[in-house]
């Protein structure tokens, strides 16, 4: 099996896998980063999504064998201690009912933000309308993207 260096919440590992292997199997089976969800395997629900050269990105969809030289960061890396803004207004808002789709939401605004720190409501929407939540708190994320950027 092939080895694939990587960069990953600026630590490197050196992991083996199959070619055609998704990223976000290599961040949950190979090493443990499962902040980062399965949702639906095929780029539609954001669950899964990660920061790429700084940009929000669909891990399911990243071969292993494109990510290297890449820098990835996962929700575990976006601070140290949960502290990152956008995570401290999700709080703030309360934002989460069962909380799995939240990383990839987080992941997405946080990358968003660096793009645009003073968004408008719609652009807010746009931003984060990929990214789909089965409680639907859509209300509540909206809101916490706008504490965020405050
Ligand atoms: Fe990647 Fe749904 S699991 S977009």
């Amino acid at each position: 099996m092939p080895t694939f260096n990587l960069n990953i919440n600026k630590k490197n590992y050196t992991v083996e896998a199959d070619i055609d292997t998704p990223l976000l199997w290599v961040l949950r089976d190979k090493i443990n980063l499962v902040g980062t969800k399965f949702g639906c395997g095929i780029g539609q629900c954001g669950a899964c999504t990660v920061h790429v050269n700084g940009n929000a990105m669909r891990s399911c969809l990243l071969l292993v064998s494109q990510a290297e030289s890449m820098d990835i960061t996962t929700i575990e890396g976006l601070s140290e201690d949960g502290s990152h803004p956008v995570q401290e207004a999700w709080k703030e808002v309360d934002v989460p009912q069962c909380g799995y789709c939240q990383s990839g939401q987080i992941m997405t605004a946080s990358a968003f933000l660096k793009q645009n720190s003073n968004p408008s409501k719609s652009q807010i929407r746009n931003a984060m309308h990929g990214n789909i939540c089965r409680c639907a708190s859509y209300n509540s994320i909206e809101k916490a993207v706008e504490v965020a950027a405050k």
